[in-house]
């Protein structure tokens, strides 16, 4: 009789036992993806009160986008994106933010345009790893938070009054302040001292990008961070055989302003079309162009024209100067403009502008100056020409 009791009491825990190997194994080797299902399932069917919705059996959804070569399965595991019911829940279970903006989930139809339009990353994943990023040969990783708002820039023409785009203003008139379009080229317009900006975030992160002073990751997203930060840190140059440092000048940005710079770089390269990522046309939303602003006198006009090209970028603010310039003479920086109008007369200054100068080098054998004095010939009229003039004249103290 007794014996016989620890029979079953053996052989039941051996099936306990069992069982529980069985449970902890199929939880290991199951995909990722069906426990984030069946733990939304379980959600879902607390906040409905359905309890029958606890046993929907898994599978992998997808948003399919043959136009724009895309298959979004983000979807597989944010299964609660489009469910207001879901919106006290953690992540991946969450209801999408609609921004504050009225009918923002409406007009951005999720079924119809995917998420990674927005947010990047690994469409076909179903791993948090492989879906996020960063992932080796998958050049667009999701954009942390504060990056999101440079793909608005993929289908609205006119990021200048979007609602929810904000940051993009801020970051433009941050580049605009330091003159950024008077070194590089963007869209095709501007200077040539520097790099095309549209085409920063198309180019290939191996061959076109050296990471061998970067510290952090080696994204594209954080070489173009840390170059911000410092430029000279991440293209020192090779002095020894004349290839001189970066040229662009170090700004001493905050984290928030590269961040911004950063986004709005993105933006350039996502505001053309691109046939990696085609954008249907119906999905994208033309801009009004910007509203000629008028002036009081030349002098005003002037002052926008200094800031239109960029000549802040190599003169400084007010053209008082500071910008380094390697190996040039006078002072390896170039010239301040507060005294011109001591110098030159009018038609003098309007011939250097015209037509560029190249300086003279400090040490003959040394590399030539990174920055120039471009032609500005074919970017402005004979009127702005004129009030830019004026304009410097009015500099002298
Ligand atoms: C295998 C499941 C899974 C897939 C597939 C997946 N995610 Fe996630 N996602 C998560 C989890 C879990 C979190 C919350 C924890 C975290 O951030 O890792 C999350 C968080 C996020 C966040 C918020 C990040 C933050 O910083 O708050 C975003 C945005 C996001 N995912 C977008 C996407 C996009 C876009 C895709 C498709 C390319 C995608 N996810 C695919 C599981 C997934
Ligand atoms: C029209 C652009 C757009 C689309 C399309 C879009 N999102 Fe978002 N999403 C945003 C923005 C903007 C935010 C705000 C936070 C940020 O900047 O990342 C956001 C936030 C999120 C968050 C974080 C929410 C939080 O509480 O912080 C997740 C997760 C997310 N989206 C997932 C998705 C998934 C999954 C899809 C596709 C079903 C999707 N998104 C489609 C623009 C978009
Ligand atoms: C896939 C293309 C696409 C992307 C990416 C996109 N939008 Fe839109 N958005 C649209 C379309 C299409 C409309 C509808 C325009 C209309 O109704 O005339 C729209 C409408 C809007 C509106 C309503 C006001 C208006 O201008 O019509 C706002 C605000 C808006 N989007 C903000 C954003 C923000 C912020 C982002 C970036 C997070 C973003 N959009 C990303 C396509 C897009
Ligand atoms: C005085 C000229 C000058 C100014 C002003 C300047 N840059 Fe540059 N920038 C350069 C030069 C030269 C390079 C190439 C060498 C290097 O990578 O550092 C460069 C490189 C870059 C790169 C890397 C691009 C690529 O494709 O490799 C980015 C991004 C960039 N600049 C953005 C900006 C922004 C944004 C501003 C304004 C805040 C700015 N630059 C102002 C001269 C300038
Ligand atoms: C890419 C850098 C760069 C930009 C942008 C730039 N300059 Fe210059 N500029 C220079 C350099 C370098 C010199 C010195 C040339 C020399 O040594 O002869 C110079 C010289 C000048 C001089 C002569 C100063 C003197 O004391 O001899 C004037 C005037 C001038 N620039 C005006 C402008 C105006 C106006 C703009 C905008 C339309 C502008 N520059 C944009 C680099 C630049």
């Amino acid at each position: 009789m007794r014996r016989s009791v620890w029979n079953w009491l053996f052989l039941l825990s051996s099936f306990g036992l069992i069982l529980m190997f069985l449970v902890t194994v199929t939880q290991d080797t199951l995909p990722e993806w069906i426990r984030y299902q069946a733990e939304y399932h379980r959600r879902l069917a607390q906040v409905t009160g359905d309890r029958s919705k606890a046993f929907t059996l898994p599978k992998v959804r997808q948003i399919y986008l043959p136009e724009m070569k895309r298959v979004d399965r983000c979807i597989t595991c944010h299964m609660g994106v489009d469910n207001p019911k879901m919106a006290d829940q953690p992540q991946p279970y969450r209801t999408h933010p609609d921004l504050g903006i009225p009918g923002f989930l409406v007009k951005h139809p999720f079924n119809e345009i995917g998420c990674t339009v927005c947010h990047h990353g690994q469409g076909p994943a179903t791993t948090v790893e492989h879906a996020h990023g960063p992932v080796h040969h998958w050049e667009e990783p999701l954009l942390r938070k504060g990056l999101t708002v440079a793909a608005c820039a993929t289908c609205h023409q006119n990021t200048r009054e979007l609602k929810g785009a904000e940051r993009l203003v801020q970051a433009r008139a941050l580049f605009v302040e330091k003159g950024c379009i008077g070194c590089h080229n963007l869209h095709g317009k501007g200077m040539l001292v520097g790099p095309e900006l549209a085409e920063t975030f198309g180019k290939s992160v191996g061959d076109q990008f050296d990471f061998k002073y970067v510290k952090g990751p080696h994204t594209l997203i954080n070489w173009v961070e840390e170059h911000f930060k410092d430029p000279q840190a991440v293209v020192p140059g090779y002095p020894k055989i004349g290839v001189p440092e970066s040229a662009m000048p170090n700004y001493g940005l905050d984290d928030e302003e590269v961040e911004l710079l950063t986004a709005l770089t993105l933006s350039f390269y996502l505001e053309e079309e691109s046939e990696h990522h085609p954008i249907p046309a119906r999905y994208r939303v033309p801009g009004t162009p910007e509203p000629e602003p008028t002036y009081t006198s030349p002098v005003e006009r002037g002052a926008a024209v200094f800031t239109k090209l960029g000549c802040v970028g190599c003169h400084g603010p007010q053209g008082r100067g500071g910008i380094r310039n390697m190996n040039m003479d006078l002072g390896e920086e170039v010239p301040a403009l507060t005294y011109v109008s001591d110098g030159y007369s009018k038609e003098e200054l309007k011939a250097i502008i015209r037509d560029g100068r190249y300086p003279a080098r400090a040490d003959r054998h040394g590399p030539s100056p990174p920055l120039w004095m471009p032609s500005w010939k074919e970017k402005l009229t004979e009127e702005e020409l004129d009030a830019l003039v004026e304009y410097l004249y009015s500099l002298h103290p």
